[in-house]
């Protein structure tokens, strides 16, 4: 197996322009790229990928707020995380990307400045709903804006609940600009109407600044970065299975961090090589929350063989190596429901793509979310799958794919959405023809360094 450097090495070109882009958010290049897909005939290397976009995000948000410099080796190389170091500096604190690709952030120490002008936060609905929640216990007034994909994305989810604490949030139609007064908060108890690990952590920052206990309850366990990160900065917050209580107000102090490679933007490069029977990929320092690596059972379950090593933990966050190999059997069935549906939601749309490679089909159902993702990932999803010559049969809240179906290449809609950029790119590996993939370019949204490994570890 070759050895690949860590991507974190590679200049992030999100952070080129930061210095000067610090209030606008970080915005992909208005051109859009073109990308051809050739058929594979295996998969096979070793990486190390960027790190999570998820934490990332927090450690960011939580870093910018607390008392103190603190300093993130493999930050996120993603243009969303970039938006939120972009917000946070807008807010007063000090972000510098230093040449090893260290992100040091100097905290406000609990206090933001109001900025002159709106926050903007790009393509990023996490940066939206937690810098709201962050926002919502300041004194002053804040808009906050995003693009067009994100402005069409539901933000009454995170209305509600700040607003019963005390702040006041005023929506277009339920979506942005947020425009946000924040308030001398009072504590709530709060059972999210939809899993959404979003909405949680904006309660929780919310309730950091609150006197008394801010309780979040929610049916399904959704990630749960913000509850070990809160931890990480020194704050206490107490868990059981369905809720979490945070005691405000309490203050954060900076910490020094490796950030895991991101479990989300390796579930495209597991996908493809559970895709090929002699395919073999190492992946070094990955991110393995349980709340995160559902993926691995449900690969495993579909006949791919997954083994786990060097488990450790850094600032609670299980991090180990991953091998992944496809068997020879190929892949069969699975059925993805209920709350299982939820902890894989950035990964149904690659899971969907490979279905007709699979013997038995997948079947998605319980996770109409994806309809308001970064675009409505089940019609675009099928709509793809069609193109590429596949039968597949649309439901409200999801998919069937059938198995044993055979793809040709095509031309493939992406609506600016990376996730499906990215799927798309892997359903290609194995399709007969090339495939080219409209806005390739919003790749980088999560994982700039997405087509390089790709070309890396395929085989042609
Ligand atoms: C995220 C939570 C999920 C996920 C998104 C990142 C997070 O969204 O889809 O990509 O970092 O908290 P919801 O919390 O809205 O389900």
């Amino acid at each position: 197996m070759t050895e690949s450097p860590p991507c974190s090495l590679f200049p992030n070109p999100c952070f080129d322009t930061l210095e000067e882009d610090l209030l606008r958010g970080a915005h992909l290049p208005a051109t859009t790229e073109e990308r051809i897909i050739q058929p594979a005939r295996n998969i096979m290397g070793s990486l190390r990928l960027p790190g999570d976009k998820s934490i990332s995000h927090r450690y960011a948000l939580l870093g910018g707020f607390a008392e103190g410099t603190s300093r993130f080796s493999n930050f996120s190389t993603g243009a969303d995380c970039a938006s939120t170091l972009a917000c946070m500096q807008a807010l007063g604190a000090k972000v510098r990307t230093l040449e090893s690709g260290v992100v040091e952030v100097t905290g406000v120490g609990g206090r933001v400045t109001a900025p002159s002008a709106p926050l903007d936060c790009g393509n990023s609905g996490s940066t939206m709903r937690m810098v709201a929640g962050l926002l919502a216990g300041q004194q002053g007034r804040f808009t906050l804006t995003g693009d067009a994909s994100l402005s069409r994305r539901p933000m009454e989810r995170i209305r509600q609940p700040l607003e019963a604490m005390g702040a006041r949030v005023q929506l277009t139609d339920g979506h942005a600009p947020v425009h946000l007064e924040g308030a001398n908060l009072k504590p709530i108890d709060y059972t999210t109407p939809v899993p959404s690990a979003q909405v949680k952590t904006c309660v929780l920052l919310a309730g950091l600044q609150t006197a008394g206990e801010t309780t979040v309850r929610e049916a399904v366990r959704t990630r749960d970065h913000s509850e070990l990160a809160l931890r990480a900065f020194g704050a206490r917050i107490a868990r059981t299975l369905i809720s979490v209580t945070i005691d405000g107000p309490q203050p954060l102090h900076a910490i020094e961090a490796t950030v895991p490679g991101d479990i989300s933007s390796a579930a495209f490069f597991f996908c493809a090589a559970a895709l090929f029977p002699g395919s073999g990929l190492v992946f070094d320092s990955l991110g393995l929350n349980p709340t995160r690596a559902a993926l691995l059972d449900v690969l495993t379950a579909l006949g791919a063989r997954i083994s786990v090593v060097q488990l450790e933990e850094k600032h609670a966050e299980l991090v180990g190596m991953v091998q992944v190999a496809g068997s020879a059997e190929g892949l069969r069935t699975a059925s993805i429901t209920g709350s299982l549906a939820a902890r894989l939601i950035d990964e149904l749309p690659v899971l969907a793509a490979i279905g007709p490679h699979t013997s038995g089909g997948i079947r998605i159902r319980d996770a109409r979310e994806l309809r308001v993702k970064e675009s409505d990932r089940i019609a675009l999803v099928a709509k793809n799958l069609r193109a590429m010559g596949a039968e597949v049969e649309e439901f409200d809240d999801g998919l069937d794919v059938p198995g044993g179906q055979m793809l040709h290449g095509a031309e493939i809609e992406t609506a600016g959405d990376h996730r499906i950029v990215m799927a798309f790119s892997v359903a290609a590996l194995r399709a007969h023809g090339e495939t080219l993939i409209r806005g390739a370019e919003s790749a980088a949204i999560s994982f700039p360094e997405f087509f390089d490994l790709l070309d890396r570890v395929a085989e042609r």
